[in-house]
């Protein structure tokens, strides 16, 4: 073992004794699990909720009591290369006529929708993919100007964008910011060689540092970096040195992803040695060496893999407990409806949710039948949305006022949740959760565990690992 090897395992167990990370407590309790930027998950939509439901809801929006700020999501879903982790709906392509076919039927979604908003003003409008920057900058500028055609867009707007910073010119950013965008998330995943080549994800620091660098000139308010951990040939020592050089980038914010293995569902991962992972342990020692490098150097942690210097509105909005959680992850929009335009996105309207098809030939065809592409979605039960409540606050807060939810929801806390609280007390017994009078808190130490904690809640999970074991047993 070198030097610097043994400095890093030695300040990652120093980082679990003052209980950053407990990384035995960690393997005990943590388990593959949803990330939970919706409750009930996306897993649970059903196709009995379609177009004709979606458009209900749309419609509704209007009607009585107070509206809701609408954020926009549009997905763009080509990207030029495959990066062999993805686990993002894309459109691997070189054919550049491809986006302009989408982009025809894209306005025409627009229409759909918008013809069934009685307000089309927008408080936050989002474009994720695949990689939106695939778009040649008069694609960009067109869908611009398509979209403020049929939204009205506030001067406050929030207006964020996911940046692949391959190819990325200087030009492009101005192009953006020019375009009324203000957020810019870029991936990075990994700096080292050896992971990139594994990833077939070759970027240099020079590259990405100079859309950072280029953003901040052009006006961009904030830069975010996702990285993920558990890739292919990643060690301790190498994810350090690319914490050092995303430091020294000082984005705004930082996502840290686990990363995602699923070769069955995603079939560019099979070009993924298996072998190649790193084991359960460098996955936790490389995620705690970044809780506490980022800790030093000055960034919140949000909460599961997201994390932001105090001054960023993500970090003031957790201190003024107005933090929310939505299909981006964390955000400072709480209780806004979303719409998503484009395909497999997701909307989130009212008690409601729904999503596009996933395919383009599908969304072609819908379109062409002048039908909304809804997919599938689900209309939540009075008990979704007491969960969905209790597990945004756990996520978001990592506390939970019992009296809030009892007033919201007309409930008796501890009657109807006696079964999650019997279940909770292995958590308590090992200091993750404490339940003192009306509050139940996550301690520090149980922080990193928020995803097992709030699967206690989840009871459509529950419901599915009793029809699964039922099964077994018959
Ligand atoms: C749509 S992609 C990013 C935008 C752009 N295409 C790029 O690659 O820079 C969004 C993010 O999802 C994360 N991601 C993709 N596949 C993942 C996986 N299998 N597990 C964990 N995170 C993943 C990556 O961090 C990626 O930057
Ligand atoms: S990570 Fe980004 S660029 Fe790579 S395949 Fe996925 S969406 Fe495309």
């Amino acid at each position: 073992m070198s030097r610097e090897q043994a400095r890093l395992n030695q300040d990652v167990r120093d980082s679990s004794t003052t209980s950053l990370l407990d990384i035995e407590v960690l393997k005990k309790f943590d388990v593959a699990g949803p990330r939970y930027t919706s409750y009930p998950t996306a897993d649970r939509f059903v196709e009995s909720f379609g177009p004709e439901q979606h458009a209900v809801w749309l419609a509704k929006r209007g009607s009585g009591g107070l509206r809701r700020p609408l954020s926009v999501y549009v997905h763009l879903p080509f990207c030029n290369t495959i990066c062999y982790y993805c686990g993002c709906n894309k459109v691997v392509t070189k054919d550049r006529s491809k986006a302009a076919k989408y982009l025809r039927y894209l306005e025409k979604e627009v229409q759909l929708q918008t013809k069934l908003l009685d307000d089309p003003s927008i408080a936050q409008m989002h474009w994720g993919g695949g990689t939106p920057t695939f778009l040649s900058g008069a694609e960009l500028r067109d869908l611009a100007q398509m979209l403020c055609t049929y939204f009205d867009r506030s001067s406050e707007l929030e207006c964020s964008i996911e940046v692949d910073p391959r190819g990325v010119s200087e030009e492009s950013v101005w192009l953006l910011a020019e375009l009324g965008f203000n957020r810019l998330s870029v991936g990075v995943q990994d700096f080292d060689r050896e992971v990139q080549r594994a990833i077939n994800r070759m970027q240099s620091e020079a590259q990405t540092a100079q859309v950072i660098a280029t953003a901040r000139a052009a006006g961009f308010r904030s830069v975010n970096v996702d990285l993920i951990y558990g890739l292919p040939k990643q060690t301790l020592t190498a994810f350090d040195r690319t914490l050092d050089k995303v430091i020294a980038l000082s984005p705004d914010r930082l996502a840290i992803y686990n990363y995602a293995h699923l070769p069955h569902v995603f079939k560019p991962q099979r070009r993924i040695d298996a072998a190649d992972l790193p084991d359960v342990d460098t996955r936790l020692q490389i995620f705690s060496l970044a809780v506490q490098r980022l800790t030093q150097a000055g960034y919140v942690h949000i909460g599961l893999d997201h994390f932001a210097k105090a001054q960023d509105d993500l970090a003031v909005a957790q201190r003024r407990g107005r933090l929310h959680r939505n299909f981006q992850g964390y955000s400072t929009h709480v209780d806004s409806d979303l719409l998503g335009l484009g395909v497999s996105s997701i909307s989130a309207l009212g008690p409601t949710f729904s999503q596009n098809v996933r395919t383009l030939d599908e969304y072609y065809d819908r379109l062409d039948a002048n039908t909304l592409p809804t997919m599938r979605g689900i209309a939540l039960t009075d008990d979704d949305l007491v969960r969905r409540n209790v597990i945004l606050a756990l996520m978001c807060h990592f506390e939970l006022a019992f009296d809030s939810l009892e007033i919201a929801h007309l409930i008796n806390f501890r009657e109807y949740f006696e079964t999650e609280l019997q279940e909770l007390e292995a958590f308590v017994d090992a200091g993750l959760v404490t339940v003192e009078g009306d509050c139940l808190t996550i301690t520090e130490r149980g922080r990193h565990l928020v995803r097992a904690i709030c699967m206690v809640f989840d009871r459509r999970l529950r419901q599915q690992r009793m029809r699964a074991s039922y099964s077994k047993v018959v």
